[in-house]
């Protein structure tokens, strides 16, 4: 698959290099075309990289990764604009963090909304996916890494994209994937950040994840 990977941070990075190690065609965008950054992942990731702008990396894009700052994510939509994103299968990996008044940061929107579905309802063709945004980014491509299964969560209101996700998270080694329902759900996921937070100062690791446990019979 072509797959357009917006962003040049630590999840972009994880996100883009998995995907090329999986065969895919992957683009990296940035506001600028000759990001440093996305030349530098360009050059340790090889064939199948390349890089461009958020607007390079989405137009021939069969699917589309949402790895930018979340305070910026509409603002990056906004600059590919309603054309380009069309029907495309964009995964939102942001979360709404505000880091404006320091540690820990608070959520941008949250409660009766979320990022995932701002996104949604600013492109209604578009067919988003909230995944991966409750782990880090290194276990987001080897979930493998924590030696047990654990679970993922997606979230959106297209089943056939959220199917195509899931075939492509299974591709990255996760085994626990719970379609949590329509977009709105994205709601539960983004506030977990709040959870996860407190649970990474206390361990003082990133390397964990929940895992869910059910009553037998
Ligand atoms: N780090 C993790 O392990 C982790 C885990 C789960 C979820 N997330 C979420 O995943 C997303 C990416 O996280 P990250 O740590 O990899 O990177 P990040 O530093 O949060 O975001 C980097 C990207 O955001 C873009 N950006 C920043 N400010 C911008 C602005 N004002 N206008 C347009 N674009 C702007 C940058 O564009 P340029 O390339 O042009 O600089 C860059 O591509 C975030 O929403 C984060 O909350 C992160």
């Amino acid at each position: 698959m072509n797959i357009g990977v917006l962003g040049t941070g630590m999840v972009g990075s994880a996100i883009g290099t998995r995907l090329v190690q999986l065969g895919h065609q992957v683009r990296m965008g940035s506001r600028s075309a000759d990001n440093p950054k996305a030349a530098a992942w360009v050059a340790a990731t090889g064939g199948g990289a390349s890089q461009g702008t958020f607007q390079d990396a989405a137009a021939e894009a069969d699917m589309i990764v949402n790895c930018t700052q979340g305070a910026a994510t509409l603002d990056v939509l906004g600059s590919i604009g309603e054309d380009t994103l069309g029907d495309k299968i964009l995964i939102d990996i942001s979360n709404p963090l505000d880091f404006s008044r320091g540690m820990p940061p608070s959520l941008f929107v949250s409660n009766t909304t979320s990022l995932a579905e701002q996104i949604q309802h600013t492109y209604p063709r578009a067919r988003i996916v909230k995944a991966l945004n409750t782990v880090n980014a290194t276990i987001m491509v080897h979930p493998e890494r924590l030696g047990e299964d654990h679970e993922v969560f997606v979230s959106g209101n297209d089943a056939g994209a959220k199917a195509a996700v899931s075939t492509l998270l299974t591709s990255f080694g996760w085994k626990r994937i719970v379609d949590l329902g329509d977009i709105t759900t994205a709601r539960g996921t983004e506030a977990y950040l709040l959870l996860w937070i407190r649970l990474w100062q206390t361990l003082g690791t990133a390397d964990f994840n929940v895992r869910l446990v059910r009553a037998s019979g």
